[in-house]
């Protein structure tokens, strides 16, 4: 293993002891830090669970489970790690006082990149002293299995740290993307709330069950996304004239389309609408069979994708 052969994560609930389990199938060792009583068996457990996937992902060629560590305080564990990934619950009253305990101990050259949901990189920097070494990776859960990871700096970030930070998360099987410019969401969690709006919308209109509104989605349009981004295939679309014929073609349609769409609230009543469409369509499945369903497609589609790109 030549570069950032050794890693750290903080915080080690869902989204940390993926990226643990994901680094360790890298063939790279992880040092934890978790104060929660049990977490050293949580994520133990998690990377026996994500292991056979990762291995169906040719993920975890040069990897063992057993290079895992854990430490009793966030300073030993970044020790000596090249790279750093914070996943810590999306509260700043815990993300600064944990950065103020590493910066003192952090490699010179590390990289830490904050998995973040919510919370911008301006906020994160607030905990630093000197943020030239943080960086935004946001994941998508779960990030042993979902490539995407948003990376972003900003003019306070190192010049090669958002550089180094893609190196990484390349070398551990995932694909990038930049974000230029904060906003809340970043950009993935945006396009998933503009489609989630209107599935909801089209449920409380009465225009289709969820049930009916979900398949439309995975049977219709989610498949193709899984190929390719929106624009892309919209270039495919329209003949040769490609995105340029698709758009004055279909301008119209997409205009009035775009007025017509919904904007409605989270309120708990239309939670208690989405429950009740879900119950419908799930019956008494439990979600841990519906979340390794979900995984094992997800597996195969990555893998059938891998075999083409
Ligand atoms: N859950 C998601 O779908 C998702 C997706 C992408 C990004 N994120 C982001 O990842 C981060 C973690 O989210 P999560 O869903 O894993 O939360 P979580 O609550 O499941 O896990 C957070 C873990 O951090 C630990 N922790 C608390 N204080 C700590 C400290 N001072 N030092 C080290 N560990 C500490 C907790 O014990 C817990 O195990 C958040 O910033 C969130 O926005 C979450």
């Amino acid at each position: 293993m030549s570069e950032f052969a050794h890693t750290a994560c903080l915080g080690a609930g869902v989204i940390g002891a993926s990226w643990t389990a994901l680094f360790l199938a890298s063939g790279r060792s992880v040092a934890v830090y978790d104060p929660q009583d049990g977490a050293a068996d949580f994520v133990r457990r998690y990377i026996e669970t994500a292991w056979p996937a990762l291995v169906g992902l040719g993920l975890a060629d040069k990897g063992t489970p057993d290079a895992v560590t854990f430490h009793q305080s966030a300073a030993r564990a970044v020790e000596g790690a090249a790279f750093v990934q914070e996943s810590v619950p999306e509260r700043l009253e815990i993300k600064h006082p944990l950065y103020a305990d590493v910066e003192p101990a952090l490699e010179p050259d590390a990289v830490v990149a904050s998995s973040a949901s919510g919370l911008t990189l301006s906020e994160l920097q607030q905990g630093w002293r000197d943020p030239a070494r943080l960086v935004l990776g946001h994941p998508f859960n779960p990030p042993h299995l979902i490539p995407l990871v948003e990376v972003m700096g900003n003019d306070r970030t190192a010049p090669d740290a958002v550089e180094l930070a893609e190196k990484f998360y390349k070398a551990v099987g995932k694909i990038t993307i930049r974000v230029h410019r904060e906003v809340p969401g970043h950009v993935a969690n945006r396009l998933q709330a503009a489609v989630w709006r209107e599935a909801i919308h089209l449920v409380l209109e009465g225009v289709a069950s969820v049930g009916d509104v979900d398949k439309a989605m995975w049977a219709g349009p989610g498949l193709r996304w899984a190929a390719m981004g929106p624009t892309q295939l919209f270039h495919l679309g329209a003949g040769e004239g490609g995105i340029a014929e698709f758009c004055d073609r279909y301008a119209d349609s997409f205009n009035r389309w775009w007025d017509d769409l919904g904007d409605p609230r989270l309120t708990p009543e239309v939670a208690a609408t989405l429950s009740e469409g879900i119950n419908q369509e799930t019956g008494e499945t439990p979600t841990a069979e519906l979340s390794a369903q979900r995984d094992a497609l997800i597996v195969t589609m990555q893998r059938a994708i891998g075999d083409i790109r």
